[in-house]
């Protein structure tokens, strides 16, 4: 018996991933540019045991299939080079599948805490290879602060990787997230996203466009330029909202809360506070702030009609080995 515990933390995209291109297990159709957060993160512990005749796991202490965790953790162990089956113990410290990239974090978190169990040390870029594999956001979360996930050429996967562009400490933002519904979300990321290019008329001028936001956005993070980082950010997520109720079936993830939200944020933009919004495949709305304005973000997201909590965060670190 081997086992190893690790936690990752949640990220939040900037400039959005949405679409796969061809291949296995999530090779991005285009790169992604992301915060890594402190305050909403996953501890998972993997047990190798010969005794278990099939892989178990469990999430927040209830039991979860298994269906998209055997395979991943067959990766690991081809890997390795063992065929024992693990039990999976993972508990997130936010609402689950809430469009509060409880995969990002999950899925970071087994990968580190599955390897190490398995006896492998990978580097930080093997580790997001495979985090990806479970996830395309996941990749993003082996990284503290801010993170760029490439879309890569090959077919094997071997350059979709993230990389680190800037540790926490380098440049403090603060994020409040106005949760306003906490159930589960009806399409998740991976069907939202399938077959794109026969769902959206849209989703070639996502792709085609991809590039020129992920230019602007280093930019804009390398020259510490917080109108231009949060602008470049509104108008990706509303590009992604946009090419998400272009799709066949239409998707819609905002409630008249997660309007409202949006409107607050940018009310207090036009009185002065430096903030931006961001919302992913969910309800949720995240602010971004410049450093220092988180806690008048939160009070003021807080009084939104159908805000029901809000939680405010730092950026975060790399995932790491609890144990
Ligand atoms: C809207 O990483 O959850 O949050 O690769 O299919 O697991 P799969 O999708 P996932 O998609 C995240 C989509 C997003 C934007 C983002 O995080 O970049």
């Amino acid at each position: 018996m081997s086992q190893a515990t690790a936690r990752a933390h949640s990220n939040i995209a900037l400039i959005k991933y949405w679409g796969k291109r061809a291949g296995p297990r999530n090779l991005p159709a285009v790169g992604s540019i992301s915060v890594t957060l402190d305050g909403l993160y996953t501890d998972t512990t993997v047990v190798f045991d010969e005794a278990l005749a099939a892989d178990t796991a469990e999430l927040d202490k209830k039991p979860v299939d298994t269906a998209r965790l055997t395979p991943f953790l067959d990766l690991v162990r081809a890997r390795a080079g063992i065929d024992t089956r693990a039990a999976i113990v993972s508990a997130n410290n936010f609402p689950t599948g809430a469009g509060l990239a409880s995969s990002a974090s999950g899925f970071a978190a087994l990968s580190l805490a599955a390897t190490r169990a398995a006896g492998l040390a990978l580097s930080p870029r093997e580790l997001s290879i495979l985090a990806r594999q479970g996830s395309g956001s996941a990749a993003r979360s082996v990284f503290g602060g801010f993170a760029e996930m490439h879309r890569g050429e090959l077919d094997d996967g071997s350059d979709a990787f993230a990389e680190s562009m800037l540790d926490p400490g380098e440049w403090p933002l603060e994020i409040v997230v106005a949760i306003t519904d906490r159930a589960t979300k009806s399409v998740n990321s991976s069907i939202g996203m399938s077959h794109l290019d026969q769902r959206s008329d849209y989703y070639s001028a996502w792709v085609a466009h991809s590039e020129t936001d992920l230019s602007a956005m280093r930019d804009a993070i390398a020259a510490r330029d917080f109108e231009t980082v949060g602008a470049l950010t509104e108008m990706s997520c509303l590009k992604l909202h946009g090419l998400m109720m272009s799709t066949r079936p239409g998707l819609i993830y905002w409630n008249p809360a997660t309007v409202a939200a949006m409107q607050a944020v940018r009310a207090l933009r036009e009185a002065g506070t430096p903030v931006y919004f961001t919302i992913d495949a969910g309800p949720q709305v995240k602010a971004l702030c410049a450093p220092g304005h988180g806690e008048a973000v939160a009070r003021a997201l807080a009084r939104v009609p159908g805000v029901l909590e809000t939680r405010r965060t730092a950026l975060g670190p790399a995932a790491s080995v609890l144990a």
